[in-house]
């Protein structure tokens, strides 16, 4: 048998996902099941509600998947899943999932770094060329990624507090959007300016470091001294200037690892990588330099399975393999 196809499996928070890649980046299925209406109500997500939910969606999202496909069980070669970082208890579902299918049918079970996926998924579209540098900015992360190899990952740059997504979440909520809030902001922001002043955390001269919980309380100290004086600020000048400060700071500072370390792509990677002010800085920044700049379409930016299978088939290929101890782990580090 000629092609090789990985199934992977993705419930670290409120999506149950499985998908299938062909030949390590083919994406033959790519099935999700997403949870965000039953969690809105409570302004974010609800661990117990989460891993109830995995397990009504399990068994049908992975024989939508199979369907998708066009294939029966048998002919998977390996079975990739998320172990970690998540919820505990959303993680759980996935792995034992993942476990009585490759006991099941007698499989390889890989298990996958969470993050890894979130850069992988850009393997699907474009070839790794290394060095590679990862800008991984999600709800539960805010990361600087170096790649010297497949497999390899050094992080450079971490947030000392909050996540970029989580900023843009309590901002979003401060302002009564909807959850998930980062959406609703990139949209206010395109319509209002940057005239708030918000500051920017830049840290010492030389640290890719970010730092975003002082940003979060001056935007809900200013909404607050507004509301007391009887000003009104527009929301729209709110979420720009917000934005501006999130952006400023990620793009700057991606660029300038990007020139230390010499590398030749840089991945934008996780939910914020959807975010259209972030996507513009980044683009005028590296234009016309000898960095490629490589942002994963929308639908492969959040959380999906097709990323789990990219990085796994990986780890497949260079031999990592899982035993039937495989456990979720929420704090699994790169
Ligand atoms: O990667 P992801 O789907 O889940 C995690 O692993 O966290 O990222 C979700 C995060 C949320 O905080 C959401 O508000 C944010 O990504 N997000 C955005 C945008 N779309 C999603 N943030 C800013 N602008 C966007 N357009
Ligand atoms: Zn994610």
């Amino acid at each position: 048998k000629q092609d090789q196809y990985v199934l992977a499996i993705e419930t670290s928070c409120d999506e149950t996902a499985v998908a299938i890649v062909k030949n390590e980046r083919e994406l033959v299925a790519n099935v999700v099941a997403s949870q965000i209406e039953s969690h809105k109500r409570f302004g974010g997500v609800v661990p117990e509600i989460a891993s109830r939910h995995h397990i009504e969606q399990i068994t049908l999202t992975l024989e939508a998947a199979l369907g998708e496909a066009e294939l029966e069980a048998d002919e998977i070669d390996a079975i990739a899943v998320t172990e970690g970082p998540g919820l505990v208890g959303a993680l759980l579902v996935g792995v034992n999932a993942a476990k009585a299918l490759a006991f099941a049918k007698g499989k390889p079970l890989v298990g996958v770094h969470h993050i890894a996926g979130h850069i992988y998924a850009n393997r699907l579209e474009k070839e790794f060329t290394f060095p590679v540098l990862s800008l991984v900015v999600s709800g539960g992360h805010t990361e600087l990624i170096l790649m010297n190899e497949h497999g390899s990952f050094e992080v450079i740059g971490e947030t000392r507090d909050d996540a970029a997504g989580e900023a843009y979440d309590k901002v979003a909520r401060t302002l009564k959007l909807p959850y998930p809030g980062g959406p609703h902001i990139d949209k206010l922001a395109a319509e209002g300016e940057d005239v708030l002043n918000f500051p920017r955390a830049w840290l010492e001269a030389d640290s890719y470091d970010f730092s975003f919980s002082g940003l979060k309380s001056a935007v809900i100290n200013k909404l607050h001294n507004a509301k007391q004086k009887g000003v009104t600020l527009k929301p729209e000048d709110v979420a720009a200037s917000f934005q501006a400060s999130v952006v400023d700071v990620l793009s700057t500072k991606a660029y300038r690892a990007a020139i230390d370390y010499g590398v030749k792509q840089i991945i934008v990677a996780g939910g914020v990588a959807a975010n259209q002010g972030l996507r513009n800085a980044l683009h005028e920044k590296f234009e016309g330099t000898d960095t490629e700049l490589l942002i994963p379409p929308l639908h492969l930016c959040t959380d999906n399975a097709a990323m789990i299978a990219a990085a796994g088939a990986v780890a497949f290929k260079q031999g990592h393999r899982a035993g039937y101890d495989l456990n979720a782990n929420p704090a699994l580090s790169l």
